[in-house]
């Protein structure tokens, strides 16, 4: 099979097109590489590369040649850089959706969306989502990708698109651009820099090895259902206990925890019904004790992987979402 891997530089992206690459697929990838697109990624990959903009159909035409599939992990990705900005959000993550789905209805070829659990919202008194609940979504990212799934099943509906979406979990491994949780906490333990966990850490997430999470993206890829949303779940955890078991495995300062102000409009909680994929043949490979604990190895051991991108752009970031709270 020949897929386009749109935001193939990015975290999830690059594990999904190696996978590809591992099992005799072949891989073009289309990449605006903004901040957290990396081409060391794919580094003695063997993909072919197109630096551009998935909201230009003429570069996506372009790419598209020969491919039987798009799979689409394009997008603007970080909560908090959504409720500091969210136009490029919109841009992204619903206009260029929906350029790839006219895409895919031209040339006839199926695309899998890669969506979020964020588009349910929150689940603060117990229970599970399923894919036909309504979205609610919280945040400016959540709203953004929410309307992407929106417009791929306008898209099935209308014209017939041979399109499906996946719905994942906070994702964690190797390569992942130290903004989120787990990255950015291991990294500033490693730096013996400050944990600035939210308000009262409490908050629950479900977290999911990326390699579970690409195995679940390719077999939906290869034999989801046209129109169909597959949830992708992950093991449950307070951020209070993620953030102490990174400090353990860090050897790092006890005292470096900080409960800062909270993120505007935090959700308490996620939880995700996986019966539907599961019925596919999926179930997670990977325990999240392990799966950490060889993650904050590969942080320890990849400093020249990471420390370059925590200088610049980055710095800039962080002084503009950490800075007031960390004072
Ligand atoms: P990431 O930020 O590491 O990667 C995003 C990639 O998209 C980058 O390579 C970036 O350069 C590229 N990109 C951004 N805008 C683009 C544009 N306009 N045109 C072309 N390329 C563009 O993000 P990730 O964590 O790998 O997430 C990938 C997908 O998975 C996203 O759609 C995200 O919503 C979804 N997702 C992520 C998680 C998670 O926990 N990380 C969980 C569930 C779903
Ligand atoms: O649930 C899937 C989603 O998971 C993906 O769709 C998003 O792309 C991804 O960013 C992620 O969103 P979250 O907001 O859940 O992830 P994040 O790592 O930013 O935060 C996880 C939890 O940790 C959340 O409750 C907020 C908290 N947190 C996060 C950061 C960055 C902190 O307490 N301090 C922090 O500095």
């Amino acid at each position: 099979m020949r897929v386009l891997v749109t935001g193939g530089a990015g975290f999830i992206g690059s594990h999904f097109v190696k996978r590809l690459v591992r099992a005799g697929d072949e891989a073009v990838v289309l990449d605006k590489l903004t901040y957290s697109g990396n081409r060391a990624n794919l580094e003695g990959v063997g993909a072919e590369f197109h630096a551009a903009d998935i909201c230009d159909p003429h570069a996506v035409e372009e790419a598209v040649q020969g491919c039987e599939a798009i799979v689409n992990f394009a997008a603007e990705t970080h909560v908090d850089r959504s409720i500091l900005g969210p136009a490029d959000f919109i841009q992204t993550d619903v206009a260029g959706t929906q350029v790839l789905l006219d895409r895919a209805r031209r040339a006839d070829i199926r695309l899998v969306q890669v969506s979020t659990d964020e588009v349910y919202g929150d689940l603060e008194d117990g229970g599970r989502s399923r894919e036909g609940d309504p979205l609610r979504p919280s945040s400016p990212y959540s709203a953004s990708k929410a309307g992407g799934d929106l417009q791929v099943l306008a898209y099935v509906r209308t014209y017939g698109v041979d399109a499906s979406i996946t719905r994942g979990a906070n994702t964690y491994g190797p390569n992942q651009y130290p903004e989120k949780l787990i990255p950015l906490f291991a990294t500033n333990a490693l730096e013996g820099e400050p944990l600035p966990l939210y308000g009262d850490g409490r908050q629950r997430r479900e977290w999911l090895h990326v390699e579970d999470h690409c195995a679940a993206i390719e077999l939906v890829l290869r034999e989801g259902r046209p129109g169909e949303a597959y949830n992708v779940g992950g093991e449950e955890r307070e951020n209070l206990d993620v953030a102490a078991r990174i400090l353990e495995l860090t050897g790092a300062d006890e005292g470096l925890l900080r409960h800062v102000e909270d993120r505007p409009g935090h959700d308490r909680r996620y939880a995700l019904d996986t019966a539907k994929l599961r019925a596919l043949g999926w179930s997670a490979a990977a325990a999240f004790e392990e799966g950490l604990a060889a993650t904050v190895e590969w942080y320890a051991e990849n400093r020249a992987w990471w420390e370059p991108l925590r200088s610049g752009e980055y710095r800039a970031y962080y002084e503009q979402q950490y800075a007031h709270r960390l004072a």
